[in-house]
Parts: structure tokens; C-alpha cells; sequence
């Protein structure tokens, strides 16, 4: 599928057309009025209404994409509309779609383009490389309508649909293939012609340099662990770093607290928050932010052998504090914790964000659809969340609460990595907090949105939906020099 930008009226042979309820609609008033009255169409948001037109010798097939009220539209309704009408829609092979990009009071030209090329483009996307059948080569062209201004805009966006997309591959990809090495592999390859240096640190590495607590959740896989830096200096006036560090667990079986057979199953899923970041470097520096960032990602899997840690075993970790383990299943913030420590104290950055999938519990807290953040400063919450609005994205901030750091106090170590059964999502993030050197930061749980068991509003398949991508690339953008 490709986007294009046009300034006339191509030659088309879909129409979308954006209807408002109670808005005269020039060329199609007197059909919409009659689709009205007979209670057929009525423009409300998330509905459509589609017919063949015989026009110039050839079948014009005309969309009429219901937006409901004009003066209510955000980003969010927009591009759930578009999603409900495109995702049954089968395109002719050689499709050339034709959509006017409009603005309304709240919403730009810009912002409309985006929304129909990321909802439309997430109709499209599978993830089929699995298939032995044919796969068929999708040739449709989106034609935006619209002028000059709208380059960049268009750029942009086939940029954040292009990371989505890396991420969703990588999400979706099974854990027999997607080993902490192979992950390793595709971060280098993702980032070789870009402005990103990318290292690659081994599971001596991490033994010699102390990163035990990534080692332990590692260790009793045949695929070793790997510590994942990129590096992308986009901002050479500043000394200034910010840190994105993203879990990657490429499989999690919960090791000696072994999870169920059911909580098993979509478990290559763990290293959404690892796949969000490298989606967001690659963003990031295709955009050419003027900022500098740290892309790191502590991978490996859990999983269980002779040589495996166990509940009760005390570990060390990168910041020299020790830890007692109660579940080996709470592995997602043994790894951030020296991820994010490597980042305070080695490579003294200014800011850490860092994101995970990290617990069950931010789905029974927030459903779905909401991001959970823990975080020690509003403003990174603040900064998030301004951001998130022009995204589908929705974050929620839970209370980081000093007292509840007390659930997390051992009988034989610095801290434990189980907090107990209430408040799981905050103390799991107030864990990783105590690795941060007081650093100005931001966790995002993203355990129930990087995944679909069922397709949603938003992201209307199963599987990875590139949760995270959009949210830390905004935040950069927020944050970066103009
Ligand atoms: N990877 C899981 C969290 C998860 C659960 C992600 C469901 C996606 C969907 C994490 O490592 C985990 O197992 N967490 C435990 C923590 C518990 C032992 C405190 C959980 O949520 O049950
Ligand atoms: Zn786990
Ligand atoms: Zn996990």
C-alpha cells in the first residue's frame, strides 16, 4: 500500500467521502438527506455507508464516512471511524483511493492525514511471513488530497506507520525465532542506516560487569542474554541525554513460578516495551529530533533448567543492591533495574523513561486500553500525556505513593521483587524506581495494551499493536529543540 500526496483529483476509483452530521455535504446533500430520512446513514461517528456509481464509463465506488458531530471530533473518534469503516474493506488489487484531507476547529490538516494514514495502514497490516500459501502483494494507492503544506506531515506519518510496524513484527514474531541474539540482530539492522550507533553486549559482558540481575533471570536459557545500547545524538549542542530502556523478555514462562499453560500462550509478547523503544529510536532519528537519546534494552529469556534462580535466592544487581526473590515471574523489573541503573549511573543520563510489560495487574487496574505510568516527577507525566493525546494512545497516572515502597522491604535483603497482591502495577514500578538515582522519571506499564487477544477499536487485529511507539516518540518531540 502506498500514500501519496495529490493536488488535484487523481483518477480514482474509491471515493471517501467525510460526512458531519447536520453539515451540508455539496455534491451528495440530496442522497445523504435521503440515506437520512429512511434511517439509513446518518453521518453519526464510527458508521459508513458505501454504494457503486456509474460515472465516465466505469464503477466509482463512493465511501461515505460518518464523523458525527464537527465540532466534536478529536483524533481519537477520527481515527476509530476510519478504522470501523476500513477494516471490512476489501480493496481491488490497483485500488486508487481518493480522500480530501479537511480540518475542523480542533483538528489540523495535519492531524487528519496522520489519523487516515496510521488507522488505515492498521487495517492493512498482517503478519503472515508464517503462511505457505501465496501471499498477495498489496498495490492499493491512498491518494491524500491536499497542498504543499502537507509534505512533512505525510512524511511523518508514513515514518511512525513504518516503526509501528517494526515493532508489530518483532512483537508478533514467535520466541523460537525471536531469541535475545536474533532481537540483538534486528536492533542493528534496524538502525544501520540511520543516525544511531548500536552496541551489542554479550552475556560475558553482563557477567563482568555486573549486571547480575539481568544475568539470573537469564541464565538458565540456552539463548544468552544480550545488553542492547543505541545511542543517537541528534542535539550536538547539549550534553544532555534522555534515556528510553524497554523490557525485553522474549519469552517468559514465568521460570520456577511457572505461569499457566493459558498465561503462557502470548508470551513472546514480553519485549513489547523493548520493541516500542527501538520503534522509537528509529523514529526518532528519521525525524531527525534535535535531542539526544539512549535507546537500552536488556534482553533474555526466563524460562527454567538446573541452573535456573528460584524463589528465596538473594541476588545482586548492577546498583549493588541486593534482592530476594519471591517470584521468579516478577523477572520484568529485575532486568529494568539494572537497565535503568546502567543508565543513571553509567552513561549519567538526565531523564529515564522506561516501559514494559510488566504486569497483570495494570490490566484488572485500567482495562485495555489504558498505559499505566508510575513516575517521580508530574511533569514527565504531564509531558506524556499532552502527548498521547495525539495519538490513540491513552496513559493513566497511579499514585507512587513513598509508603507503598514499604511492601517491597525484605527479611534478608535490600528490597524483594514482590510487593504482595494489592497495588501490583505501583509497587512493580516503585521497584525500578529505587535504581534510579533519583533521576527525574517515568515508567509505562503496558502489559494489557502492546497485546491483543481480541481486535480492537483501535487496533483492529489480534496480536502486537505497537503499543508505546507513538507515546516515547512524542515525548521526545515534545522535549527536543525546534
Ligand atoms: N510478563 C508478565 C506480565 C504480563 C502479564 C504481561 C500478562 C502481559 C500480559 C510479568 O513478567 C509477570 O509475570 N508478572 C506477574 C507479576 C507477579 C508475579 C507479581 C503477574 O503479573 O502475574
Ligand atoms: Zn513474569
Ligand atoms: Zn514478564
Amino acid at each position: 500500500m502506498e500514500f501519496k500526496l495529490v493536488n488535484s483529483s487523481v483518477n480514482h476509483d474509491v471515493l471517501v467521502v467525510p460526512c458531519f452530521e447536520n453539515e451540508d455535504n455539496k455534491e451528495f446533500d440530496f442522497l445523504l438527506k435521503e440515506l437520512s430520512s429512511k434511517n439509513i446513514f446518518s453521518c453519526k461517528k464510527c458508521t459508513s455507508y458505501r454504494y457503486d456509481k456509474f460515472e465516465n464509463g466505469k464503477f466509482l465506488n463512493v465511501m461515505f464516512l460518518g464523523l458525527g458531530k464537527k465540532d466534536n471530533l478529536d483524533y481519537e473518534i477520527l481515527y476509530k471511524s476510519i478504522v470501523s469503516s476500513f477494516k471490512s474493506f476489501k480493496f481491488d488489487r490497483n485500488s486508487q483511493v481518493l480522500i480530501n484531507i479537511f480540518e475542523t476547529k480542533n483538528l489540523s490538516k495535519q492531524s487528519v492525514l496522520k489519523s487516515f494514514v496510521l488507522a488505515i495502514s492498521a487495517c492493512e497490516y498482517s503478519f503472515t511471513k508464517y503462511f505457505t500459501k501465496d501471499k498477495k502483494e498489496n498495490t492499493v494507492v491512498i491518494n491524500l488530497l491536499g497542498e504543499e503544506d502537507l509534505k512533512e506531515a505525510l512524511k511523518e506519518s508514513i515514518n511512525i506507520k513504518d516503526s509501528l510496524n517494526l515493532t508489530r513484527d518483532l512483537v508478533n514474531e514467535p520466541a523460537n525465532v525471536l531469541t535475545p541474539e536474533e532481537f540483538s540482530k534486528r536492533c542493528v539492522e534496524a538502525t544501520k542506516d540511520l543516525n544511531i550507533e548500536t552496541f551489542v553486549y554479550d552475556e560475558k559482558w553482563i557477567e563482568e560487569n555486573n549486571l547480575h540481575a539481568l544475568y539470573s533471570v537469564g541464565k538458565a536459557s540456552v539463548n544468552k542474554p544480550k545488553f542492547i545500547v543505541m545511542k543517537y545524538f541528534g542535539d550536538k549542542d547539549s550534553e544532555k541525554t534522555l534515556s528510553l530502556v524497554g523490557k525485553g523478555l522474549t519469552y517468559d514462562s514465568g521460570g520456577y513460578s511457572i505461569k499457566s499453560s493459558d498465561g503462557m500462550v502470548t508470551m513472546k509478547c514480553d519485549m513489547g516495551g523493548a520493541g516500542a523503544v527501538l520503534g522509537a529510536m528509529t523514529l526518532i532519528a528519521k525525524q531527525n529530533l534535535k535531542i539526544n537519546v539512549y535507546g537500552i534494552i536488556p534482553t533474555c529469556e526466563n524460562l527454567i533448567n538446573g541452573n535456573g534462580f528460584k524463589p528465596g535466592d538473594v541476588i545482586n544487581s548492577l546498583s549493588g543492591k541486593t534482592i530476594e526473590i519471591i517470584s521468579t515471574d516478577a523477572e520484568g523489573r529485575l532486568v529494568l533495574a539494572d537497565g535503568v541503573y546502567y543508565a543513571a549511573d553509567k552513561l549519567n543520563t538526565d531523564m529515564i523513561i522506561d516501559i514494559a510489560t510488566l504486569t497483570g495487574a495494570c490490566g484488572v487496574a485500567l482495562g485495555t486500553k489504558y498505559a499505566a505510568v508510575v513516575d517521580n516527577n508530574k511533569s514527565i507525566f504531564d509531558i506524556l500525556e499532552e502527548g498521547s493525546k495525539e495519538t490513540v494512545e491513552s496513559i493513566w497516572r497511579l499514585p507512587a505513593d513513598p509508603e507503598y515502597i514499604e511492601l517491597l522491604k525484605s527479611d534478608v535483603a535490600d528490597l524483594k521483587n514482590l510487593g504482595g497482591r494489592y497495588g501490583g502495577t505501583i509497587t512493580a514500578g516503585l521497584f525500578v524506581g529505587e535504581f534510579i538515582k533519583n533521576k527525574p522519571w517515568g515508567h509505562i506499564d503496558i502489559a494489557y495494551v502492546a497485546w491483543n487477544d481480541f481486535p480492537s477499536k483501535i487496533f483492529p487485529k489480534k496480536g502486537a499493536t505497537g503499543a508505546g511507539v507513538e507515546l516515547l516518540y512524542n515525548f521526545c518531540k515534545k522535549i527536543s529543540k525546534k
